[in-house]
């Protein structure tokens, strides 16, 4: 088995529902706290299926994660369990400090005790994946060069500062008690089971629920974007073929000005599902104040993956994004089921 951590968030479910694709899959031992991000119905598909075992819980809690360590003896983690959103950390870091940094602190012990008794044939094959973003690395002027695995971290949102914070002490861990870490680093991921609280969801519902699509600043702001099937992909790469101790960058090489992607939405939603009056999706864009220290640049150069484990995404943004917004459209009852008391009141908070 393997035990994937936030596995009913956005990256880890989808992960979690590709991997169950495969018929000879291994199972999975999915720890999720169930945070307001975190979502079951993400995963009503495999609830019936054998090979998942949903856990809620929190990867602080040592008791729990050696229980179950010991119980399902998995031969990987995957850590994909965090506070994720920037906004939120500006908000409030509590959270960003407690789940991203302690809590991988808490997972890496209670993994390191785990792998360290096991028998040698096992302990070799052993492998604890964290999965972390391209934010880590900070802001590129316009025309630098992308972010490579030896790009200096500096973070400069508390979410960013909070996940470079959880990538030192992975790679501590390699070094110091030689236990077997692989971190990649991502870009901006999108796709199915996004929660509407980041860029591309929320411009898709709130156009066609004639709202206005908020562009912070002045909407040049740059981000790489990936579909998350090739995030998924890329970490089962990397699970396969990653060499110990090193860190990936996964890429999508899709670098998009903000007001680009939110343009390109309403064109596609304008086709798909055109508004009563016939005019673009387009009018209800407005600009608001922006992110507090808001990042110019994020751009990942993904060579190494793609020399190395010979990984390259299958999407481009084109297909990518229209299969998204097509998602959004077929899945009403998931946003239903998403869009609760406390997430009106992020928005509140956020937009008002
Ligand atoms: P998400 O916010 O959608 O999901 C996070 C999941 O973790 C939720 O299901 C939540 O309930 C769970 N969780 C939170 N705290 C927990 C805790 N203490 N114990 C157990 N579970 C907990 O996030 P996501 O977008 O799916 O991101 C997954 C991972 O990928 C994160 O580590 C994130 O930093 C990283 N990442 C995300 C992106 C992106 O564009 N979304 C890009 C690169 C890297
Ligand atoms: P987001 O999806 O929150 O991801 P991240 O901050 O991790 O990159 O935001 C993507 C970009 O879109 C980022 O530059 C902030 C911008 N943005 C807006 O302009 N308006 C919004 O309402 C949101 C949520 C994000």
């Amino acid at each position: 088995m393997i035990l994937v951590t936030g596995g009913a968030g956005f990256i880890g479910a989808n992960f979690v529902l590709d991997w169950l694709k495969d018929p000879n899959a291994e199972g999975i031992i999915n720890l999720d706290k169930l945070t307001y991000a975190g979502n079951l119905a993400t995963l009503a598909s495999v609830k019936n299926d054998s090979r998942h075992l949903f856990f809620q819980g929190e990867i602080g809690d040592r008791t729990l994660v050696a229980r179950l360590l010991q119980e399902h003896q998995p031969r990987a983690i995957v850590n994909f369990a965090a506070e994720s959103h920037v906004d939120r950390s500006i908000y409030g870091p509590t959270d960003f400090i407690d789940t991203n940094i302690v809590g991988t602190f808490n997972l890496l012990e209670c993994a390191r005790k785990y792998w360290g008794v096991l028998p040698d044939s096992e302990k070799r094959k052993f492998r604890f994946h964290h999965v972390s973003t391209d934010e880590v690395y900070g802001s590129l002027a316009p025309t630098a060069p992308a972010f490579t695995e030896t790009h200096p971290y500096e973070p400069n949102s508390p979410y960013s500062a909070s996940k470079a914070a959880s990538d030192h002490l992975v790679r501590a861990w390699f070094h110091t008690y030689g236990f077997p870490v692989v971190t990649t680093n991502c870009s901006n991921n999108y796709g199915p089971y996004h929660f509407p609280e980041k860029l591309i969801p929320l411009v898709i519902l709130n156009a066609i629920n004639d709202k206005s699509l908020p562009i912070y600043g002045d909407g040049q702001q740059v981000r790489d974007w990936l579909y998350v099937g090739d995030h998924c992909s890329a970490i089962r790469a990397v699970l396969v073929n990653g060499e110990l101790g090193q860190t990936y960058n996964i890429g999508g090489w899709n670098e998009k000005a903000n007001i680009d992607v939110v343009r390109t939405i309403c064109q596609i939603l304008d086709e798909l599902r055109p508004r009563v009056d016939g005019q673009s999706y387009a009018q209800q864009i407005t600009f608001v104040t922006d992110r507090p220290g808001h990042d110019r640049r994020y751009a990942i150069d993904a060579r190494k993956i793609e020399r190395e484990l010979g990984w390259r995404p299958a999407e481009t943004f084109d297909t990518g994004i229209k299969k998204t917004v097509q998602w959004y459209l077929d899945n009403p009852i998931w946003v239903e089921g998403v869009v609760s008391g406390s997430y009106r009141d992020w928005l509140q908070k956020q937009y008002s």
